[in-house]
C-alpha cells in the first residue's frame, strides 16, 4: 500500500495527519516493536500510543529502526491522568521513550473533571507547543461541556478530540462539539474491538463491496471525515485495515450502518473516570 493513497486531514493549526493511523493500545512494550515495523512495512505512517500504554519505547524502537525520515512520521502519545499537574516533565518522558525530540500530537488523555486542573494542564500544553517539543495539541475523551470551558480560555483550540466512537457509540454530540469548535474528531477502538463485526449491516456493506467487516467500517468513518487509528497485532489484518482506499459505500450502507448505534460504550464514561 502507497502511503501516499492515505489522505490527510488538515488540522486547525494547519498541521496535517494522515486520516488513518495505526493504535497499539494494549500491546505489550515488546510486541509492540514488531506490530510498528509491520504497519510501517505496509504503510502506515501515522502511529498512536501512550505513556499509560507502556510501549512508548517499543514504538520508539520500530521508528528508528524504519531508515524511515521523521518528516513522513506521525507520532501522537497522551498525558496520563496522573500527570496532569506537571505536562512538561511527562512529555520530555514520553520523548526520551520514543527517542524523538518532538512528538506530532500531544493529547491531554482524560479529562478527569472531579477537578477542572485540566485547564491548567491546557495552558501548559500550548507552552509545550511553543517551545517546539510537539506540533500539535489536542485531547481525548473530552465532552463538549469539557471543550467549551477549554474554549472559554481564549487560546488555541484543541486540534484534535480523540473519543471512542464506533458504530454501537457514535457519540454525536462530541461529534457536533467538536465540528462547532473547529476540532477534528479522532475515533479510537474505531472497530469497537471487534463487537460490531457480525453486525448485519456491516456484514452486507462488506459483502457488497467483497471487503472484511473491518474495512467496511473503517471506510463508514472515513467518508464521514473521521480520523481512525484501528489496533491489530495481525500482519493480515495490519494490510487489510490500511487498505480502505479502493471503494465507497453507498449512501444506503452508511445509513444502515448509522443506524447501528447503542450506547455500546467498551471503555469509561469519561464524565467518571478521574483516573
Ligand atoms: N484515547 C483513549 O482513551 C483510547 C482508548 C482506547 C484506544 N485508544 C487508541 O485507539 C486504538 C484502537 O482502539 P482499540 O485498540 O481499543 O480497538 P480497535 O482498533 O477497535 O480493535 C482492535 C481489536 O480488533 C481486532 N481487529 C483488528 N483488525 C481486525 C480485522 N480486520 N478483523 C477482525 N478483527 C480485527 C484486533 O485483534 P488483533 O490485534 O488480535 O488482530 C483487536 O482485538 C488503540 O490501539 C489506541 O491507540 C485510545
Amino acid at each position: 500500500m502507497d502511503p501516499a493513497s492515505v489522505p490527510t486531514i488538515t488540522l486547525n493549526d494547519s498541521t496535517e495527519i494522515p486520516q488513518l493511523g495505526f493504535g497499539v493500545f494494549q500491546v505489550p512494550d515488546e510486541e509492540t516493536t514488531r506490530a510498528v515495523n509491520s504497519a510501517l512495512e505496509a504503510g502506515y505512517r501515522s502511529i498512536d500510543t501512550a505513556a499509560v500504554y507502556g510501549n512508548e519505547a517499543g514504538v520508539g524502537r520500530a521508528l528508528a529502526s524504519s531508515g524511515l525520515a521523521r518528516e513522513d512520521l506521525f507520532v501522537t502519545t497522551k498525558l496520563w491522568v496522573a500527570d496532569l499537574a506537571d505536562p512538561a516533565r511527562a512529555l520530555h518522558t514520553s520523548l526520551d521513550r520514543l527517542g524523538l525530540d518532538q512528538v506530532d500530537l500531544y493529547l491531554i488523555h482524560w479529562p478527569a473533571p472531579a477537578t477542572e486542573a485540566y485547564l491548567e494542564t491546557w495552558e501548559a500544553l500550548e507552552r509545550l507547543r511553543q517551545e517546539g517539543l510537539t506540533r500539535s495539541i489536542g485531547v481525548s475523551n473530552f465532552l463538549p461541556e469539557h471543550l467549551d470551558r477549554i474554549a472559554s480560555l481564549g487560546g488555541t483550540i484543541p486540534a484534535v478530540n480523540q473519543v471512542e466512537l464506533h458504530p454501537a457509540l457514535q457519540n454525536r454530540q462530541t461529534q457536533t462539539a467538536d465540528a462547532r469548535l473547529g476540532i477534528a474528531t479522532e475515533a479510537w477502538s474505531p472497530l469497537a474491538q471487534g463487537a460490531v463485526l457480525a453486525d448485519d449491516a456491516v456484514r452486507a456493506a462488506a459483502a457488497a463491496h467483497g471487503v472484511e467487516p473491518a474495512q467496511a467500517v473503517l471506510r463508514w468513518h472515513l467518508q464521514q471525515g473521521r480520523i481512525v487509528i484501528p489496533k491489530s497485532v495481525t500482519p493480515a489484518r495490519i494490510a487489510s485495515n490500511l487498505d480502505v482506499f479502493g471503494f465507497d459505500l453507498t449512501s444506503e450502507e452508511l445509513d444502515a450502518i448509522d443506524a447501528l448505534d447503542r450506547d455500546g460504550r467498551t471503555g469509561p464514561h469519561p464524565a467518571e473516570f478521574n483516573g
